[in-house]
């Protein structure tokens, strides 16, 4: 069968290199980003325990590397590290501590829903902040599937969820805007992406919640039936 087209996203083109440093910044020093950003690798660390202490691990996409010093704790582990923007992976390569960069096996600039390696090419996928930005069902079932063929054994994954307060409050906003506005983040209804996952072989094997029931981050660790 034909493989489906590679999803073009409007929101992928605009991290440049001014933006890639930007975004880096902002995760460092802003003080409620590095609180977010210490939540975040509480979870990453608690995901990755769950889906085994994986050997080796594709963090894709990477942006700026934010979690290559929680992937790179467990020593021995290869890391894999791939986005769409060749700016946010050169920016992390510069600005993070220099034996947290080494750790970095390769780094390659692709589409998360085409990447050029091979079937099984690694234990785990990473895909952190990403799923947020997938408004269409079919894109997020190619980027799925496309996880399948990629990971032997596990893919970690967070998105927006419904079922907590933020995205109430969210929803009652997006209703009093323009419904044909340009969406570039949104939340997806917990029971979608679920079957989603189901439907493209997939197991639930944790969902780890930014703050429950208040916040709309949800990690996802999934095993490959
Ligand atoms: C919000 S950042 C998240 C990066 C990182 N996972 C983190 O949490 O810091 C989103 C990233 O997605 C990348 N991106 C956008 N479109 C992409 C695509 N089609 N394939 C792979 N990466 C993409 C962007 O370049 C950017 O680095």
């Amino acid at each position: 069968m034909a493989n489906p087209p590679v999803p073009d996203l409007e929101f992928s083109q605009k991290y440049d290199e001014a933006h890639a440093k930007y975004y880096f910044d902002k995760h460092e020093n802003e003080f409620w980003r590095k609180l977010s950003n210490w939540r975040d690798h509480q979870i990453a660390r608690k995901a990755l325990e769950i889906a085994g202490n994986p050997k080796s691990v594709l963090d894709a996409p990477c942006g700026t590397g934010r979690f290559w010093d929680a992937l790179a704790e467990q020593p021995g582990r290869v890391i894999h590290a791939s986005d769409y923007s060749q700016s946010m992976i050169d920016a992390g390569l510069k600005y993070r501590p220099a034996e947290i960069s080494r750790r970095i096996q390769s780094s390659f600039q692709a589409s998360a829903f085409s990447l050029p390696v091979a079937d099984d090419f690694v234990e785990c996928i990473f895909c952190i902040r990403f799923v947020h930005h997938l408004a269409k069902s079919e894109d997020r079932t190619t980027l799925l599937k496309e996880f399948h063929r990629v990971a032997s054994d596990s893919v970690i994954i967070s998105l927006w969820v419904d079922g907590n307060y933020k995205s109430w409050v969210r929803n009652r906003r997006e209703k009093a805007r323009d419904a044909h506005q340009y969406q570039n983040r949104l939340v997806i209804p917990a029971r979608v992406i679920e079957r989603e996952f189901a439907d493209n072989g997939f197991r639930i094997e944790a969902s780890l919640d930014f703050i429950k029931y208040y916040h709309m981050w949800r990690t996802y660790v999934l095993k490959k039936i």
